[in-house]
């Protein structure tokens, strides 16, 4: 469903993605974790055709995105659902305005059609009859659902989920770790979900990959991850301050641009 393959990406000169290569099968869920500012965003945008990378190829259902023109590139873009990191509602609208903007212009659909959508995937995401509330009367785990309702609503292929624990207390987490397994197993979307939420990355994940100094360090199941003996993947997984990561503002060793 997704291959991607030695994906190299750099902003001025600041080496990101030093050439990242990995397969994802349909209905799998790959979870990439890594330090802050290792690149898992901007990899996602580079899925997702919002960032052009550098070098290196994309295949999305037999697709090579960054070859694409602008129309055939948006017909790619429609199966894939994008979970943004903090939500990223639009305060000014309503829960169920937020989830129609999810739907694609091109769609043409009724009222009474995009009504039913909103609602079913509200009800999908377990918050039913919330759509004239504004993002302002929601916590945090309902914002993050209203954000997934709003990545499902053209009923995508592939999801993307950017963080989709993250500012969120251990139970919530766990009611969206949950939400994930469900959408998965209800739809059989093929998914990839940055985190560095080690526990969420164990329960939602067929495999999980760590990214590290612009690579895919290791990839394996979750059994795989926890069991690793790479120093700098057990140094992360176990959230230790000891170890091979250098920490910035000690011994910062920046990556060396190609
Ligand atoms: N538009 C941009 N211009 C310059 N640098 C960027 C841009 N977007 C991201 N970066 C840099 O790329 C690196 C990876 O960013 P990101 O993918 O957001 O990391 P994270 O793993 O925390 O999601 C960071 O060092 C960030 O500063
Ligand atoms: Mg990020």
């Amino acid at each position: 469903m997704i291959k991607v393959e030695n994906l190299r990406k750099a902003f001025k000169g600041h080496v990101v993605h030093a050439g990242i290569s990995f397969v994802l099968n349909k209905g799998e869920t790959l979870t990439i974790i890594g330090g802050s500012g290792s690149g898992k965003s901007i990899l996602l945008k580079q899925i997702v055709g919002l960032v052009k990378s550098d070098s290196g190829s994309i295949i999305i259902d037999g697709k090579e995105i960054s070859r694409l023109g602008e129309d055939k590139l948006q017909e790619v873009q429609k199966m894939i659902g994008y979970v943004f990191q903090e939500s990223a509602l639009f305060d000014s609208l309503t829960v169920g305005e937020n989830v129609a903007s999810g739907l694609n212009n091109l769609a043409r659909l009724t009222a009474l059609e995009t009504l039913k959508i909103v609602e079913e995937k509200l009800a999908l995401v377990g918050l039913p009859g919330i759509k004239e509330f504004k993002p302002a009367q929601l916590s945090g785990g309902m914002k993050k659902r209203v954000g997934i309702a709003r990545a499902i609503a053209m009923n995508p292929q592939i999801l993307l989920y950017d963080e989709p624990t993250t500012g969120l207390d251990p139970v919530m987490s766990d009611v969206i770790n949950d939400l994930i397994l469900k959408l998965k197993k209800e739809t059989q979307m093929t998914a990839i979900a940055v985190t560095h939420d080690m526990k969420s990355a164990y329960k939602i994940s067929d495999r999980v990959a760590m990214l590290y100094q612009g690579k895919i360090l290791e990839v394996g199941t979750p059994q795989e991850i926890q069991n690793s003996k790479n120093g700098i993947v057990r140094q992360f997984i176990s959230g230790s301050s000891s170890g091979p990561i250098p920490i910035p503002g000690q011994k910062f060793q920046p990556l060396k641009s190609e």
